[in-house]
């Protein structure tokens, strides 16, 4: 199949990567002319597992081309992928800027029976404005509309991790597809039968739905995640009050099969580009519609505060006035593999930290740059105490003469340090884990102080 994917951020490059990868014809468009030089120089804009291989073996076959040009890219396909940016607006809604031009820029393209299909995460009704777009744009080029090619929107949400991104596309546990029940929407959905195929072998993994529940679930499904996560963040800020173990506890409800052992790690609060935006964006549909989702709001603000528990128990630990400390972080990105730092934890963690007077030294396997970029903006205000900042290549490296570990992402690295080495070169041998990766018993049996999330027992 002719397959045209518009945009090539984290769900557009590894979708049209993978959909190249099952035979297709695919052309990866962005207005953006510095990402598509560096495509097609063989620079792959984000860090991904496995992302490089499958783009490069696919260019080398011709069938993935990576272009700037909107008029070649449209004409190319039957299928066009929207797969833009949403992000968040001011108010917290979602911004459809992008998704509203890609839509104009193929209704002035077009030329034969397109299918569109929606992958960004959007609010319900975005495909309907979607197809208005379209429509204005052909009326333009055919003021007879009976002579106007035809086209239908599908809603096609796309629910990959980053970090897992290639093999969360090719081995999906549900490809939910949203399509109207007239002809042209059953010859869409042939069509993506027939795209999904290689997926299906096995086991049928397509839900097909009205397009209005396929973009709802997109929200649903994120919203229930994120709810699970601030649910434990709760109980476990209470576990540390009480005496209890989190860790055990969350072994002991996640054996019940109704609740299930994923997405019931306490931590730092959740991050990323997803999970705050889709929280915020469905908030806002509600309130659009006069109606407020208060377990959500709630999930919200457990996360504002999560991201600083970290920081107030070193506060309640040295005091806040850290002049005159080193403090060392393991792990900067959101999560562990990947160099993304959107609405990351470490954000809030080392900009307290330096804002209080600490010398802090980071490591993280990859994310580093993006690291120092973002905190430079975060910090624009105080740059005296970014040059209090290091990032260093090696976790060991951080903690000479630190007064005390932060551990922020649960990076495999830092899952079993040299407990000797980690002594020697600390200060004073105190860590505050805000991922829970060792057991507290080790760590009184080492003589390290050990700090994790609702490990009081
Ligand atoms: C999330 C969803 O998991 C994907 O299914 C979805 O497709 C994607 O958003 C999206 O909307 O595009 P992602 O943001 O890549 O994926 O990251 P997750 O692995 O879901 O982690 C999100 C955050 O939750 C991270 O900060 C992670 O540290 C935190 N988390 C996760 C916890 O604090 N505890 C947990 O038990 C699990």
């Amino acid at each position: 199949m002719n397959i045209t994917i518009v945009g090539t951020g984290y769900v557009g490059l590894v979708s049209g990567a993978c959909i190249a990868d099952l035979g297709n014809h695919v052309v990866c468009l962005d207005i953006d002319q510095s990402k598509i030089d560096l495509l097609n120089a063989g620079g792959v804009p984000i860090y991904e597992t496995g992302l490089r291989e499958v783009i490069e073996r696919n260019v080398d076959t011709g069938r993935l081309v990576f272009t700037s040009d909107t008029q070649q890219a449209i004409e190319h396909a039957d299928l066009i992928f929207i797969a833009v940016g949403t992000p968040a607006d001011e108010d917290g809604s979602a911004d459809l800027q992008y998704v509203l031009s890609a839509a104009r820029s193929i209704g002035r393209w077009m030329k034969h029976f397109t299918v569109i299909v929606e992958k960004s995460t959007v609010p319900v009704g975005t495909c309907d404005k979607i197809a208005e777009a379209v429509r204005a744009e052909l009326a333009v080029r055919f003021p007879n509309a009976d002579q106007a090619p035809g086209f239908t929107i599908a809603s096609n949400p796309e629910f990959l991790k980053e970090g897992a991104a290639v093999e969360d596309f090719s081995r999906p546990d549900r490809i939910v597809v949203g399509i109207s029940k007239d002809e042209n929407g059953q010859r869409a959905l042939a069509m993506l039968r027939q795209l999904y195929a290689p997926f299906n072998r096995n086991h049928e993994r397509t839900r097909v739905m009205d397009v209005r529940s396929a973009e709802f679930t997109k929200y649903a499904a994120n919203a229930m995640l994120a709810t699970r996560i601030s649910f434990m963040n709760e109980l476990a800020n209470l576990a540390d009050h009480v005496g209890v173990d989190i860790e055990l506890v969350r072994q002991g409800i996640g054996s019940d099969p109704r609740i299930g052992y994923s997405f019931l790690y306490a931590g730092t609060g959740y991050g990323g580009s997803c999970f705050p935006k889709d929280v915020r964006a469905l908030i806002r549909t509600a309130e659009e519609h006069g109606r407020e989702l208060k377990i959500l709001g709630a999930v919200e603000n457990v996360n504002r505060d999560q991201k600083r528990v970290l920081v107030d128990r070193i506060f309640a630990h040295f005091g806040s006035d850290l002049r005159g400390r080193t403090i060392a972080v393991w792990g900067l990105a959101f999560k562990p593999n990947t160099d993304d730092m959107r609405d990351a934890p470490s954000r809030v963690v080392v900009a307290a930290l330096l804002r209080a007077g600490a010398r802090v030294v980071a490591h993280d396997p990859v994310a580093a740059e993006e690291a120092r970029r973002v905190l430079a903006l975060d910090l624009h205000d105080v740059p005296a105490a970014l040059q209090q900042f290091d990032i260093v290549g090696k976790p060991m490296d951080a903690l000479r003469g630190a007064d005390a570990l932060v551990i922020v992402t649960e990076w495999k690295a830092y899952r079993s340090p040299n407990w000797g080495a980690l002594k020697r070169e600390m200060q004073q041998a105190i860590i505050f884990d805000g991922r829970n990766l060792y057991d507290p018993h080790l760590m009184q049996s080492e003589g390290i102080a050990y700090h994790g999330i609702g490990r009081a027992a």
